[in-house]
């Protein structure tokens, strides 16, 4: 009796849930409902019903089965949601998969037509993660999920993104509106229908472009995982692409477009359980489209410069917004000595960039000689530049660009050699500069990052490493590009100014009160935001600290510093001018409960980094050697993309030459950050500054003040807590 009706419900089992033993095909007559799914065949995608974070709404989609953290690689109905649980996926009489919810309302189809009625069709998940719907009798595929993406590329030679020419289908990947929401978001990543060799991030209706690849060969470098990364990009009569794939399959790695606007590759780190960054993009400020207008090279590692520099024959367009390190309107041809129309006039070498972009499409010649495309570029008056890989790269041909030159990005270890176009005096000047420099060539650093490449930084040795780098980095001054090196003068402001941007001087903008004076929040009529220091008249320390201040930080170019854009002295008033940095002071979230659980450990240690190699510019990089003395977390700022900058000269010191160590009878700090021997005998040297570095990252690991005290030992510091913890001490130790 019992086994009877166990039998019984064993066929109702299996009548009305056919998918208890996944299949990984769907046939007429069959149909998914939520909590079943297709599975492929090895068990790598499961097709089934889902819904995304927070969200109550319902979506048909394709996720890995291996990975532990439900990752969405394909959506169907990514702008139709099925309110309420009821979606039912099917293929209808004309043999379309169709999705319906539970009122019957079609929610997606795929909407092909299938030649002959009698035949019939059947889906299947294949283990690419491909969704395919086949006719049974040829198995022809009618309609495929890899010609019809959402946000992710996944590592599959039949998964593109680009263009087949025959029949104008055009892949490309589309955001999530947002973790919540797959539906169409802002952003694209699509080939340029403009010139079919390169593709673009692009952001919303407008299709702004955010960063562009470059035309293939692309420069991008990937920190290689367990296995051998393989781009591939196709350009001929059928179809122009790029796919990737991978030699080793057990890896599991995707290409997506993150609804923040990166364009992400990341793989899966099955032993942490989560996704990792291999790279992405816009990440630098020289990956940014146009980051330094027309006609001018963004170098993303000037350590000490302004990362834009005109190109040779060209000099700023607006020199102030230039001065205030502001390279949107790019550059202009200089004022011509002589015609560049068979005068004389030849090529500059502009070594290592990202092929340019143009307004004016460059044109690619395919047959042309190296020698052949310099004499046609030269004969054409209109051409502005070229670019040749013809003799050393697997001949992909001559470019030249007959206009203004977009978005030129410099590498330091690759890169493609670039000639612009210069008049004869131009040309003149660069031959003796080029002969100058050419022996300290092969000497060029390494790069850190530069616009496309993007590199894991694994260790926290970075300190050390970047210290061994820079030594053989000086010889970078020397190789200037272009006019616009110089260093823009320190900018002159009068009160009249300060008082308008500060709608004088208003408490309501005011952002804090320092050692020496306060601190105002300013904009100015040209909407640029500021901060001005207003020392106070009354305070002892005056005159001398801010000469200081102004001298040093004037001197000091370095990402990690606080940029200082001009003073104002009238009468008794002396003001600092600073860029304004929208997050405050790292004090403001490290030691605040909310806004330090915003900050993760990357984004902790990217904090550490940054601060590590201001205070290696300040030490050893710089033309000085600058102790600051005061380093704390108050004095780190942070932009609004939070990195980190050093601020507050005032009692800075410059050591000369070799000098290592000094004495002073006025013991200047902060109390917690100060090492001993500087507290109690006012000896300071670099090491002093490593000190209060090193408090410093306590405070960021810990999120608590050096100062606070233990509820076991209340007399302790931080510091002293730490060195008592023998267990803790292997996870300190890399910071001693
Ligand atoms: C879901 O909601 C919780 C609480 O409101 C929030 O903390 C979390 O970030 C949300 N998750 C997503 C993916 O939006
Ligand atoms: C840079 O200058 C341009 C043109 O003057 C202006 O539109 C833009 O807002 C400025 N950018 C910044 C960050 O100040
Ligand atoms: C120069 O090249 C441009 C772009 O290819 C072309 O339109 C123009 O006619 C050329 N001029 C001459 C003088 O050959």
């Amino acid at each position: 009796m019992d086994a009877e009706k166990m039998f019984s419900s064993l066929i109702l089992l299996i009548l009305f849930f056919p998918f208890c033993t996944s299949t990984d095909t769907l046939k007429p007559n069959q149909s998914i409902k939520n909590g079943q799914s297709l599975m492929s065949k090895e068990k790598n995608f499961a097709l089934g019903f889902f819904n995304p974070g927070n969200s109550s709404h319902w979506y048909l989609g394709i996720w890995y089965v291996k990975v532990t953290v439900q990752t969405v690689v394909w959506v169907a109905n990514r702008n139709n949601p099925i309110n309420g649980s009821s979606g039912v996926l099917s293929i209808n009489q004309f043999g379309n998969l169709v999705l319906r919810d539970g009122y019957n309302r079609l929610l997606w189809t795929t909407n092909v037509s299938v030649q002959g009625t009698s035949t019939s069709t059947v889906a299947q998940l294949q283990d690419s993660g491909n969704l395919v719907l086949v006719r049974d009798n040829d198995k022809n595929v009618l309609w495929q999920s890899f010609d019809n993406h959402t946000d992710t590329l996944l590592p599959v030679k039949d998964m593109k993104v680009g263009m087949n020419r025959r029949t104008g289908m055009n892949w490309f990947l589309t955001s999530w509106k947002s973790e919540d929401d797959p539906g169409d978001g802002d952003y694209i990543y699509k080939l340029n229908p403009a010139d079919s060799r390169q593709f673009f991030l692009y952001k919303g209706s407008t299709s702004t472009p955010l960063w562009r690849t470059g035309p293939w060969p692309w420069v991008i470098a990937t920190e290689k995982t367990a296995s051998d990364y393989e781009a591939n990009f196709v350009s001929n009569q059928e179809e122009v692409s790029y796919s990737y794939f991978l030699d080793d399959p057990s890896v599991i790695t995707r290409l997506v477009v993150h609804n923040s606007g990166l364009l992400q590759q990341l793989f899966w780190d099955d032993s942490d359980r989560q996704w990792k960054e291999l790279w992405s993009a816009p990440k630098y400020r020289c990956d940014k489209y146009g980051q330094c207008g027309a006609n001018s090279i963004c170098s993303p590692d000037n350590m000490n410069r302004f990362e834009c520099t005109c190109l040779p024959g060209y000099e700023p367009k607006s020199p102030r917004d230039w001065s205030l390190r502001n390279g949107s309107e790019g550059c202009a041809r200089k004022q011509l000595v002589l015609s560049m129309c068979g005068n004389g006039e030849g090529f500059v070498n502009v070594g290592r960039v990202k092929i340019p972009d143009s307004p004016n499409p460059s044109q690619l010649d395919t047959s042309m000689s190296d020698e052949e495309c310099e004499k046609g570029c030269l004969r054409n008056c209109s051409c502005t530049a070229f670019l040749s890989l013809n003799i050393d790269r697997k001949g992909i041909g001559c470019w030249t660009w007959y206009g203004e030159l977009v978005d030129i990005a410099a590498y330091t270890s690759e890169g493609f050699d670039l000639k612009v176009r210069v008049d004869a005096s131009e040309l003149a000047k660069n031959t003796k500069k080029s002969k100058a420099s050419l022996g300290k060539k092969g000497e060029r650093a390494i790069a850190i990052s530069s616009a496309a490449v993007a590199l894991v930084l694994l260790s926290l040795l970075a300190y050390m490493w970047l210290m061994k780098k820079r030594k053989a980095k000086g010889s970078l001054e020397a190789n200037e590009l272009g006019d616009g090196s110089r260093h823009p003068d320190l900018l002159l402001f009068d009160l009249r100014c300060m008082v308008e941007a500060t709608d004088n001087f208003s408490p309501t903008n005011k952002l804090g009160q320092g050692g020496f004076g306060s601190v105002f929040k300013g904009q100015f009529s040209n909407g640029q935001q500021i901060a001005v220091k207003r020392l106070s008249k009354s305070s002892g320390q005056g005159t001398e600290e801010f000469k200081n201040e102004v001298m040093l930080i004037a001197k000091l170019q370095h990402r990690n510093l606080v940029k200082i854009l001009g003073c104002c002295i009238e009468g008794e008033e002396k003001m600092l001018i600073y860029e304004y940095m929208s997050n405050k002071s790292l004090d403001f979230f490290v030691f605040d409960d909310r806004r330090s659980s915003s900050l993760n450990w990357s984004k902790r240690f990217e904090i550490i980094i940054g601060i590590a190699s201001g205070i290696l510019y300040l030490h050893q990089d710089s033309r000085l050697r600058i102790i600051h003395r005061d380093l704390k977390t108050s004095n780190v700022l942070l932009d609004a993309e939070m990195n980190p900058k050093i601020s507050d000269f005032g009692v800075a010191c410059i050591f000369k030459g070799d000098q290592i160590q000094d004495k002073t009878s006025r013991v200047v700090g902060t109390y917690g950050y100060m090492p001993p021997e500087y507290a109690v005998f006012g000896r300071f040297s670099t090491k002093s500054d490593v000190f209060s570095f090193g408090v410093i990252v306590l405070e960021i690991v810990a999120s608590t003040k050096n100062s606070s005290s233990y509820r076991e030992h209340p007399s302790q510091t931080l510091i002293g807590h730490v060195s008592n913890r023998k267990q803790q001490s292997s996870a300190f130790a890399c910071f001693s």
